[in-house]
């Protein structure tokens, strides 16, 4: 099979860990897994700098064009004072709101190698492995009316409205359960149905869908403050977690620091099924940010981005095989003590981006 991949390596260390991808791309089409056809284009503050915009316009046809996208971080310093609809996290959100990019996969794993430096006792975390969907276009952070105003006392009063419909439920709790269905078959919807009305409908919908359309995968309903709290006590109970955009963005970053480093954690969002090909647009990048204070020093961990890739090549391009591979290698590497300065302990020796990328792709 070929596939036509588009990569923004974006700004700050995005260039350096996305040179690592690209070897692990020529290694897979060299021993003829897939072809990959690959583009590149400019986002966030490199964009800027070249044409004035967080992403052109011919770029964002070729986003739409791709089986995938491959994303790594915008931002920094230099481009702090830009005007704000230029600022380069415009570039992304441009995208995510483009390509409908609703739902947000987060994993959370956490290697044996690496379970000491977890926020977390080892026996905790050792062996973690658990998924967070997250509603990503939807909720309190995109709802009507969403304001500051001045009240006749002279108060002011904010407002942000919490806004979901039974077809963004529905579809975000589809994805859930397909992904439960190729793990370990359960899901926990994580809502607050005792105090939010979004939360009662929430419940419902996901319900309706578990029932009707997905016996087979194990349901349950956890109030999300309560779920905040399991998983920094026992983690390892859940499976898939399912929630929306508020609770998704918190849950998921109590959810990453029980796994050690940040230059560790992939991310994919996707779109809808196309109608007619069934195929979802995608864009896949580490959670982390273009790190400027290591940017150029070829010190980067390129585990998140090379992880991120992992994730296309199982969720995009239906390589499954492949993607087992390379978590597998990157698994082992860990094991044999390979570190960049990030995961390394104290006293212990680290390596550079590249003798990182290199170890992955022998192993
Ligand atoms: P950051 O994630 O870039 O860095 C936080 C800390 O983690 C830094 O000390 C950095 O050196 C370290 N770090 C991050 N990734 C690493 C890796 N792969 N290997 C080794 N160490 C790593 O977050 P920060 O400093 O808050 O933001 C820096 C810039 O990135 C800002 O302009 C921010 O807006 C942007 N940003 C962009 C994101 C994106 O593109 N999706 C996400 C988060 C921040
Ligand atoms: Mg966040």
């Amino acid at each position: 099979a070929s596939f036509n991949l588009f990569l923004l390596p974006g700004d700050g260390i995005g260039p350096e860990i996305m040179v690592e991808v690209k070897s692990i791309l020529s290694w897979f089409q060299a021993r003829g897994v897939a072809t990959f056809e690959t583009e590149a284009g400019l986002v966030g503050g490199s964009a800027y700098d070249a044409h004035g915009k967080a992403i052109s316009e011919e770029d964002m046809k070729l986003a739409q064009a791709a089986d995938a996208v491959l994303f790594g971080a915008v931002g920094g310093p230099k481009w702090d004072s830009v005007p704000y609809d230029v600022r380069p996290e415009a570039g992304l959100l441009r995208l995510r709101k483009d390509l409908g990019l609703f739902a947000n996969l987060r994993p959370a794993i956490c290697y044996p190698a690496l379970a000491d430096a977890s926020s977390l006792k080892r026996e905790v975390v050792e062996g973690l492995d658990i998924l967070i969907v997250r509603e990503l276009t939807g909720g309190v952070y995109f709802g009507e009316p969403k304001e500051i105003v001045t009240l006749e006392n002279g108060e002011k009063r904010a407002v942000d409205t919490q806004l979901y419909t039974t077809h963004e439920i529905e579809r975000i709790a589809r994805v859930a359960f397909d992904l439960a269905r190729t793990r370990g078959k359960k899901v926990a919807s994580a809502e607050k149905r005792n105090v939010m009305k979004s939360g009662v409908l929430w419940n419902q919908v996901v319900t309706k869908i578990g029932k009707e359309e997905y016996s087979d995968v194990a349901l349950e309903h956890v109030l999300a403050d309560n779920c905040a709290m399991q998983l920094v006590r026992w983690p390892k109970q859940y499976d898939v977690i399912v929630c929306d955009n508020l609770f998704g963005d918190i849950l998921s970053d109590v959810a990453a620091m029980l796994t050690g480093s940040l230059g560790m954690l992939p991310s994919a969002s996707l779109g809808a099924p196309d109608a007619a090909t069934g195929k979802r647009k995608s864009l896949y990048e580490p959670v982390h940010g273009s790190a400027p204070d290591i940017a150029g020093k070829g010190i980067a961990n390129p585990i998140a981005m090379i992880g991120s890739f992992a994730m296309a090549l199982r969720y995009s391009l239906g390589l499954g095989e492949a993607a087992d591979m390379l978590d597998k290698a990157i698994a082992n590497v860990l094991a044999s003590g390979v570190r960049t300065k990030d995961i390394a302990a104290a006293g212990q020796n680290a390596v550079g981006t590249k003798d990182m990328g290199a170890a992955i792709v022998k192993e």
